[in-house]
């Protein structure tokens, strides 16, 4: 796992209306611990002001290939120098088509050409535009250059027109900033995971469930794309929004999320369940809503659902399975034997009453080895520790199933 605090990143501004989510992303930046200087065009400061960016980034801003403050007049070239990654965030098309031509006429496009250090484009424009085969050439033409596109997004645009353009939201482009940084050491795997409860309804408005946030599931989910892998995440009801480049599939019953994980699990080199899945369904799900009587007990029938986790682990071809294990007592023997039980190699424990719905996690790691208790930490950077173990565990030679 790799720390994001302390990057330094040069964040430059052109002329589009969402310049203003510039100023949310920059204040994310900043409070993620990035060091963040910002250059903007003339363009970018009809939209908006520079006293913004500067309070937010708490350094000067820079809009002018002559300033007097670069000693050497080299300002183009000195103020990337130091710096891990550019981000340009809007970037307009006329800025993606400057960029193709490598002119250099401000102080942000020279910056770019004498670049040393990767960049990142955040494209925001009108659908047309982005749709026009000139920008389409253009953006094949900087990926092929090695430059990095977040982006852009599909909705409603700032002309009232509905489509591809926008500008990623600022928590997304966050998202893609801390990925960019991470070591790519799930590169070219693809990965199946479920996460979040499973709801198994009783009558049309009463169901048995698990309390499961989905939170460390999701966080995983983040932490394995970051990691390069090709996720698809399999989930049971949730709040939370799905992580950038995660493709998901919305279940909710236990049956649901076996049937959704038997349609692709052929794909996957791992295969993570994370889910809090119920153990038991009813046998009979009432077609009205069931009545009060008098009768002071009820019985209610239940019958088992399918495990998912062991029949994925007993596939012929079996991905490497991980398993998690949210018990109230006894951790280490529930877990040891539940690993062994599911014929799985790694299983991720930890007592319930220290996770549920919590934003940091204390776990431990249960393997052929034995138990590995891991510090307890929030929930993301546990997850990128625990994509380094699963990746450290891998069978050699296994790369890209499909
Ligand atoms: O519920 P249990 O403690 O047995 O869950 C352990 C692991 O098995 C978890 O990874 C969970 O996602 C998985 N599981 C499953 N299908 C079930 C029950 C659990 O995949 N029916």
């Amino acid at each position: 796992m790799t720390t994001t605090a302390g990057k330094r990143l040069l964040l430059g501004l052109t002329g589009g209306v969402a310049a203003y989510k510039s100023a949310e992303l920059l204040r994310s930046l900043t409070k993620a611990g990035y060091d963040v200087r910002v250059v903007m065009t003339q363009a970018a400061m009809q939209f908006i002001g520079t006293a913004t960016m500067q309070a937010l980034s708490g350094q000067p801003v820079w809009t002018d290939l002559w300033d007097p403050r670069v000693a050497n007049g080299m300002a183009h070239i000195d103020l990337s120098r130091d710096r891990d990654l550019i981000v340009v965030a809007p970037a307009t098309a006329d800025f993606m088509a400057k960029l193709v031509h490598g002119r250099a006429d401000d102080l942000l496009s020279t910056l770019l050409l004498a670049r040393e250090c990767p960049a990142m484009l955040a494209p925001a424009m009108n659908r047309q535009m982005w749709e026009h085969p000139a920008t389409q050439r253009n953006v094949q033409t900087l990926l092929s250059d090695g430059v990095l596109l977040a982006g852009p997004g599909a909705g409603e645009q700032a002309c009232g027109e509905i489509g591809l353009g926008r500008m990623l939201e600022p928590e997304i482009l966050l998202e893609e900033i801390d990925a960019f940084f991470q070591p790519k050491i799930l590169q070219g795997r693809h990965v199946v995971m479920t996460a979040g409860p499973t709801v198994e309804p009783i009558d049309p408005v009463r169901a048995i469930t698990n309390a499961s946030s989905g939170k460390m599931g999701y966080a995983l989910a983040r932490a394995a794309r970051e990691a390069g892998a090709q996720v698809l995440l399999i989930s049971g009801p949730t709040a939370l929004p799905t992580p950038s480049g995660v493709q998901r599939i919305d279940v909710r019953t236990a049956q649901d999320m076996f049937d959704a994980v038997k349609r692709v699990v052929n794909t996957a080199d791992i295969f993570i369940g994370v889910a809090a899945v119920a153990d038991y369904r009813a046998q009979t799900i009432a077609q009205q809503k069931i009545k009060k009587t008098t009768a002071s007990e009820r019985t209610l029938l239940l019958e088992e659902n399918p495990d998912i986790l062991a029949y994925v682990a007993g596939l012929p071809q079996a991905p490497f399975c991980v398993g998690f294990a949210a018990e109230s007592e006894q951790l280490s023997q529930h877990a040891s034997e539940k690993r062994r039980r599911k014929n799985i190699p790694l299983l991720i424990g930890n007592l319930a009453e220290q996770a549920l719905g919590a934003d940091d996690n204390a776990v431990t790691l249960f393997d052929e080895a034995g138990e590995h208790p891991l510090p307890r930490a929030s929930k993301l950077p546990l997850a990128r520790t625990l994509i380094a173990q699963i990746a450290a565990r891998l069978p050699r030679g296994s790369q890209g199933k499909k």
